[in-house]
């Protein structure tokens, strides 16, 4: 896999500072900093939690496959122990060994890695390499584990909490539903102004959606349990990029124009599953219904991923819950969604580059096809924090660097982030605007408090 490209004038974040920029207080910063208080705390929790799970599965594995099961419990925690150990002692990074689709190129990837170290530095270690790729690692490690020990190697050791996540969001689901079918009976009598009001509310509900992950929390629930709707303008001041215009007017533009020769496509990469895939849900059927968009691409992951990341089994589990719910509208939208996806008018789609550690700036060489494929949207939403790392390259920019020039030579069509800000990384503000936040503020990009709409594109 090629690997050929200009790094733009800024760091990856790390854990801790690499050679170079080991002055003291530059460490000391690194000490502090939110990327080594994953690689730290957070991801030894989660790791612990996934043991855990584990043990906690042990009778159903019994009951599934006899001794088997057992066995193959004891090999997936063993496995894991291992990684955790390699992790809180700061071992080097080691290739994967089992043949899985994407094992050559995560090993080429971990190959690069080493080429760009100096001799003197040795190895890629834990704490020492690029933030991104790390925690991607670990996931994918993860996934190592589970799918060394057959019977269990389909066991998604995530799928509890998400489903959990899910339940314990019934109430904000249920009045989300209520809004949108309400809101559905009634759209024909809307104006212009009151349809770009509700996509403006709906787009806000996605954004703020994004708060419940569980990688943040530690895997611990992180379910949305007050009805978001009424608490819109309260949030709005914590928007700092706002760009809901350019994709009201980007849309709204698409439908004049090209209703009647071709069709409008929305994609969507996803993020977590549970109640912010509702939101995200929620918003496309708005999309469909009111015509701004006549097809939309799902993109979703192949493997458990950042604790609450969606796989195509939360997509259809989720929408199946929502069908044979007792509420008349949560039922309604889930058999309607189903409805969708079966005339093909909502796409689900994976492909393996969205678990690689790769920044988007790279898929046009590692994922043509994928590149390809984002090349026919007429927008697409990259929902979360993760895919802003990505987008980003998950770089120590400059606060005022414009998002064009962070994305390196990523435009397969225009795009919007819709992300709360969950890591130190954030470009595109305005002059001032970071440090003043920073100086009021010490967590503003990590709490999941703040959020952007970022587009790129032509306006
Ligand atoms: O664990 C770190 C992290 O990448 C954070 O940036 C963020 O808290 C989380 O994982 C993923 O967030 P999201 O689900 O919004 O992509
Ligand atoms: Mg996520």
């Amino acid at each position: 896999m090629p690997f050929l490209r200009l790094y733009p004038p800024s760091f990856p974040l790390r854990a801790v500072a690499q050679h170079g920029f080991r002055l003291k207080s530059r460490r000391l910063l690194f000490f502090r900093s939110f990327a080594y208080l994953t690689i730290k705390d957070r991801i030894p929790q989660i790791l612990t939690k996934v043991i855990d799970t584990l043990h906690r599965h042990k009778s159903e594995f019994f009951e599934k496959h006899g001794e088997k099961g057992l066995e193959a419990e004891k090999k997936a925690i063993s496995l894991l122990s291992k990684l955790r150990n390699e992790l809180q002692t700061d071992k080097p990074i080691i290739p994967l060994v089992e043949k899985f689709v994407d094992t050559d190129i995560w090993n080429q990837y971990l190959e690069y890695q080493q080429s760009l170290l100096n001799e003197r530095d040795g190895k890629p270690r834990w704490f020492l390499s690029p933030w991104l790729f790390v925690e991607c690692y670990m996931y994918r490690r993860i996934h190592e584990a589970v799918i060394q020990s057959p019977p269990i190697d389909d066991f998604d050791v995530f799928k509890e909490s998400k489903d959990q996540s899910f339940f314990e969001s019934q109430e904000s689901i249920i009045a989300l539903c209520t809004y949108l079918q309400e809101l559905l009976s009634t759209l024909e009598d809307l104006d212009e102004n009151q349809l770009k009001n509700e996509f403006l509310k709906l787009l806000q509900i996605s954004l703020w959606g994004n708060k419940c992950d569980l990688s943040l929390s530690g895997g611990e629930t992180s379910a949305q349990k007050n009805n978001i709707i009424n608490s819109l303008e309260d949030l709005k001041p914590f928007i700092l990029v706002d760009d809901m215009e350019h994709l009201w007017s980007l849309l709204s533009n698409c439908k004049k124009t090209r209703e009647k020769t071709s069709m409008v496509r929305v994609d969507v990469v996803l993020d977590n599953s549970g109640f912010e895939l509702v939101t995200d849900l929620v918003l496309v059927d708005f999309l469909l219904s009111s015509k701004l968009a006549a097809e939309i691409h799902f993109y979703g992951k192949t493997i458990p991923w950042f604790v609450s990341d969606t796989t195509i089994h939360d997509f259809k589990w989720l929408i199946a819950q929502m069908k044979q719910s007792n509420h008349k509208c949560m039922s309604k939208c889930g058999a309607d969604w189903e409805n969708y996806i079966r005339t093909g008018r909502w796409v689900y789609q994976d492909h393996i580059f969205w678990t690689l550690p790769h920044e988007y700036s790279a898929m046009s060489q590692v994922a043509p096809d994928l590149y390809a494929e984002l090349q026919k949207a007429n927008l697409i939403l990259f929902k979360g924090d993760l895919n802003y790392r990505k987008l980003t390259g998950d770089r120590k920019w400059e606060f005022t660097i414009p998002f064009h020039q962070a994305l390196n030579g990523f435009h397969p069509a225009p795009l919007c982030s819709v992300r709360t800000l969950k890591a130190e990384v954030q470009v595109g503000l305005q002059t001032g605007q970071g440090e003043q936040l920073a100086a009021s503020e010490p967590g503003w990009l990590t709490s999941g408090k703040y959020g952007i709409f970022q587009f790129d594109g032509p306006c």
